[in-house]
C-alpha cells in the first residue's frame, strides 16, 4: 500500500488517520479510494482491446452508491443477485441494458423487477426456473431476455466455499441437462434466449481454468448455433479475478479479459459482446478496515493485540481462513509478533499473527478489505455496522454511518 516518507498509509494520497479525522469517523471504519477503483476498471477494460465487451461489476463485492457510480462512470455495467443490488445499480444510473441478474433462488418479486426493468439478461440457473420466469413474463405482458448459466464441471483452485463451477456446486445447469434446458427455453413463448454464461468461482489467481471454462462455453455456443442459427449475442464468462492478499497473484484482471477476448476471437465469436463479471478485483485492493487498538494482553502462548474491529465487521478471516495484512496506519512492520483479535465472543474472531511495533500502535489497518468487507458485515453481538469513508476523486471525503447500533436496539426491542 502507498505510504508517505514518514511511513503513513495513504488512501487516495491522503494519510488514513487524516481521512478519519477529516470525516469525523470512529473506528472501526472502512476507508476506500474510489478513484483507484475506477482506474482499476479502466485498466481491466483496456485488456479487451477493440473486442465488444461488457464489464458487469458484481455489486455484491461493494455496493456503496458512490463506488458503483464511479465504476459506472468508468464504463461498467452491473451483475446483481438481488432486488436490493438491482435497485442500487439502477439508482446510480446504470442502464438496464448493461445489467445481468444472477441467482439460484430468485423470488417472483425479483424476477418481476428484472423483467420490468428490461435487463440485458436474467441468467437462468436451472431448467426448473424456465417455466416460472416464462409465467412471470406472461403475467407482465413482456418478453424476458434470458441467458442460461452453464455449470462447466471445472474445479477451480480456490477456497471450497467460493468454487462454483464443479459438479458438487449448486450453481448453474449441468452439461448433461443443457439440451433439455435449451428445449424448455425454445418452447417458452415469453423468453428470448440472448446468451450463455458461466462463473466458476472467486479469487482465481491464474487464468487457465477460467479460460478453459470460456472455451467450454464457446463450444456450446457453436453446437447450439449449428442447430438453431445464430442468435446468442451475450457470451458471459463470469468474474472471479483474484487479487494479491500478500501471497501473490500473478494474473492481473486485464489478463483474464485479454485471454477471454483472444479465445472468443479464435472461436469465431470476436463480434459478440463478451461479458465479464468482476467484483473483488475492481474494489478489493482499494479499501482498508481501520481499527483502534483496545489493549494488549499476555497469555502463556501469545501476546494478544485486541482491536475494536471484529468478525462482524470483516468476516472473511473467520469464514474462509483469509489473511488480511495487519499494519500500523503509521508504519509497515515491527519487531514483535502479536495475535490480532477482535471483540466478538467467538474464538474465530481472529485476524491472525502479525508483526507490529512494541509498544503497539494505537491504530491498525487491515489491508485489501474493499471487497466482501462491509457487504458481509453484520450486527452480531449487538454491534454497530462499521462506518465507511470514501475518498473521492478530487480529494472529497464522504462518510456513511448507516448501521448504527441505536436502530438495532429499537429493532430488537420491537421483536
Ligand atoms: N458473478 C457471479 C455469478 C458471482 O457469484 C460472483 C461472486 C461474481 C460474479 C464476482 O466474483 P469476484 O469477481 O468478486 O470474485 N465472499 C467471498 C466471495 C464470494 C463471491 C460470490 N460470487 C469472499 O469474500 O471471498
Amino acid at each position: 500500500m502507498e505510504r508517505d516518507d514518514s511511513g503513513r498509509a495513504l488512501i487516495g494520497g491522503v494519510p488514513v488517520d487524516e481521512v478519519l479525522a477529516r470525516a469525523g469517523a470512529p473506528t472501526p471504519a472502512y476507508v476506500y479510494d474510489v478513484a483507484a477503483m475506477a482506474a482499476e476498471a479502466r485498466a481491466l477494460t483496456a485488456g479487451f482491446g477493440d473486442a465488444p465487451h461488457l464489464v458487469a461489476y458484481a455489486v455484491k463485492a461493494n455496493s456503496a452508491g458512490c463506488v458503483v457510480h464511479a465504476l459506472a462512470q468508468a464504463g461498467c455495467g452491473a451483475e446483481v443477485g438481488s432486488r436490493g443490488e438491482l435497485a442500487v445499480a439502477l439508482g446510480v444510473g446504470i442502464s438496464p441494458a448493461s445489467i445481468c441478474f444472477n441467482g439460484v433462488a430468485k423470488s417472483n418479486e425479483e424476477i418481476d423487477a428484472a423483467i420490468t426493468a428490461g435487463l440485458a439478461a436474467i441468467q437462468i440457473d436451472a431448467i426448473e426456473e424456465v417455466a416460472r420466469i416464462d409465467a412471470r413474463a406472461a403475467a407482465l405482458g413482456r418478453k424476458a431476455r434470458i441467458s442460461l448459466r452453464l455449470n462447466p464441471s471445472i474445479q477451480a483452485d480456490t477456497h471450497a466455499h467460493i468454487a462454483t463451477g464443479h459438479d458438487d456446486a449448486k450453481f448453474g445447469i449441468a452439461v448433461a441437462r443443457l439440451a433439455d434446458a435449451f428445449a424448455a427455453v425454445d418452447a417458452a413463448a415469453n423468453l428470448t434466449l440472448v446468451g450463455l454464461s458461466s462463473h466458476i468461482g472467486s479469487q482465481l489467481t491464474r487464468t487457465d481454468e477460467y479460460l478453459a471454462a470460456a472455451d467450454h462455453l464457446f463450444a456450446i455456443v457453436r453446437e447450439r448455433e449449428a442447430r438453431r442459427g445464430r442468435h446468442l449475442e451475450l457470451l458471459d464468462v463470469g468474474g472471479g479475478f483474484g487479487i494479491d492478499y500478500g501471497d501473490g497473484c500473478t494474473a492481473r484482471p486485464a489478463d483474464f479479459a485479454a485471454g477471454a477476448a483472444e479465445r472468443a476471437r479464435r472461436a469465431g465469436y470476436g463480434d459478440r459482446t463478451l461479458v465479464v463479471e468482476p467484483g473483488r478485483a475492481l474494489v478489493g485492493p482499494h479499501g482498508v478496515l481501520v481499527a483502534g487498538v483496545v489493549t494488549v494482553k499476555r497469555s502463556a502462548a501469545w501476546r494478544w493485540l485486541v482491536i475494536d474491529a471484529g468478525m462482524n465487521d470483516l468476516l472473511r478471516p473467520a469464514l474462509y481462513g483469509a489473511r488480511h495484512r495487519v499494519q500500523a496506519t503509521g508504519g509497515v512492520g515491527g519487531e514483535i509478533a502479536y495475535r490480532v483479535v477482535g471483540p466478538v465472543c467467538e474464538s474465530s474472531c481472529d485476524f491472525g499473527e502479525w508483526r507490529l511495533s512494541d509498544p503497539p500502535p494505537t491504530r491498525v489497518l487491515l489491508r485489501d478489505a474493499g471487497a466482501y468487507g462491509y457487504t458481509m458485515a453484520s450486527h452480531y453481538n449487538g454491534r454497530a455496522l462499521p462506518a465507511e469513508v470514501f475518498v473521492l476523486s478530487g480529494g472529497e471525503i464522504r462518510m456513511s454511518r448507516a448501521g448504527g447500533v441505536d436502530a438495532w436496539i429499537d429493532d430488537r426491542l420491537r421483536a
